[in-house]
Order: C-alpha cells, then structure tokens, then sequence
C-alpha cells in the first residue's frame, strides 16, 4: 500500500504571508500525524520563503513519523541536511523565480553536483530521494549516483486536461515505475497529486510514498488539517 507524505510548506506560506509566527507548521505536522501522515515533508527553499530553518529544527526535534526534507543541490543546502539529518532528503531542482518547483531535477545534466550531493549526504547517513521525470535516462543516473529511492514526477499527469492525455501520462509514470523498482530503488512520486487524480497514482505497482502538500493544505482549510489527511488516507489505501 502506498504511504502518505504530507508536505506542510503552505502552512508556512501563509505564516510568512504576514511574517508572524501562526500558523507554525510544526502544529501542522503534529495534526498531519494525528491524520496518519506517514511521513512529513518540508523544502528548506535558498530564498526561505515558507520553511525557515529554525522550522526544521524544531521538526527535526518533534516529528515522530519519517521527516522527508526536500532540498537543491547546492553545497549550502547539503551542509544543513547533513547537519540536521533528516531521515530522508528529496533533492529537487530551484529556480528563484519558480512558484512551485517546476520539472523534475536533472541529474544527467547536473551529474557532478548530484553526484557530490548524494555522496555526502549517504556519507552522513541520509537516505537519498530523486525528485525526476520520468524518463529512462534518469532514472538510470539515479541508480548510477546509488540514489535510495526515485521520486516520480507526477505534475504532467496532474495537468492533463483530456482523459486520453491524462492516461498516457500514467502509462509514462507507469513504465518509469517499473523500471525505478527493477533497479532495486524505492518508488516515491509527487507534484499536483489531488483528492481527483491521486488513486490511479496510488495503484501502480508496489508505489511507496505519495508526497501531496497543496491539495491537502487547501482542504484543510475548510475540514481541519488531521481530517484533511485523513481524506487522502483513505483514498490511497
Ligand atoms: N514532491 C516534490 C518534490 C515537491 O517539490 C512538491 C512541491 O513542493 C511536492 C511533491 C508536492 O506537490 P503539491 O504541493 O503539488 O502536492
């Protein structure tokens, strides 16, 4: 069965919309988990502009389910994962200008910075994630690099705006997900996953963790954040 990582950056989005202190996203990872979130997941972004780091320290501290840090590549982010030691990082691509993180990373491109990245961050102890498309050629480079795990990105399926676009989509990630579980990773996948399009997602074969953080966030906002997990629970199981 499929598990649930719930990414709390929105909740720090409206925090920093005021610059205050509510609502803290470490209450939110405290209600995500009393909803049966299975994991948590935040993205220390380099222009901070929802989790700060005092965040993930704190979380760090609190979280008793997987912490699942999403962050660049650069040797600054690698320096506070390898610090904080989150029990996953999910290394994703950052553009400043992006509003949310647009494309997976590309580690063929990028092979000597994700390769510096992965080292280190397995030399501290960390399991690797890679936030990819979901093309053969990237996932090859993520086993070559001894990632953990792949994560594949679902954002062009979740943008599919006819049911013949949206089911080529899931044949792509479906044949990336074999192919990620051939080479022994673990399956992860992401990226505009809703309450609508979340159980095909769920039901490719041995799939491991969902990250959704927007459409849970959103819906929390109306139905309460544990209720709100607890939604999307039922429906990937
Ligand atoms: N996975 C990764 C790697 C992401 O960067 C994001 C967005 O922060 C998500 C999953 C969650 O995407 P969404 O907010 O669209 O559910």
């Amino acid at each position: 069965m499929a598990t649930l990582g719930v990414n709390i950056d929105h909740v720090a989005t409206v925090r920093q919309a005021r610059r205050t202190v509510e609502p803290d996203p470490v209450w939110a990872a405290a209600l995500a988990e009393l909803g049966g979130a299975d994991a948590i997941t935040v993205h220390l972004r380099e222009d901070r502009r929802h989790i700060q780091d005092r965040d993930l320290e704190v979380l760090r501290a609190t979280v008793q389910v997987k912490l699942n840090l999403e962050c660049a590549i650069t040797p600054a982010m690698i320096d506070i994962a390898c610090r904080v030691k989150p029990c996953q990082v999910t290394l994703v691509p950052e553009k400043r200008e992006e509003i949310t993180t647009e494309g997976g990373l590309d580690v063929v491109a990028h092979r000597t910075a994700c390769d510096e990245a992965v080292r280190r961050l397995r030399d501290a102890g960390i399991a690797v994630s890679m936030f990819i498309d979901p093309v053969p050629a990237q996932i090859d480079a993520s086993v070559d690099l001894g990632a953990v795990a792949a994560e594949l990105h679902t954002g062009c399926y979740a943008n599919a705006t006819t049911d013949a676009d949206r089911h080529e989509e899931l044949v792509r990630l479906t044949r990336a997900a074999a192919m990620v579980r051939q080479a022994g990773l673990e399956l992860n996948a992401g990226h505009g996953l809703t309450y609508r399009n979340v159980v095909p997602v769920a039901r490719i074969d041995r799939m491991g963790e969902l990250n959704i953080g927007h459409s849970i966030v959103a819906r929390a906002v109306f139905v309460g954040l544990a209720q709100a997990v607890r939604e999307m629970k039922a429906l990937i199981a």
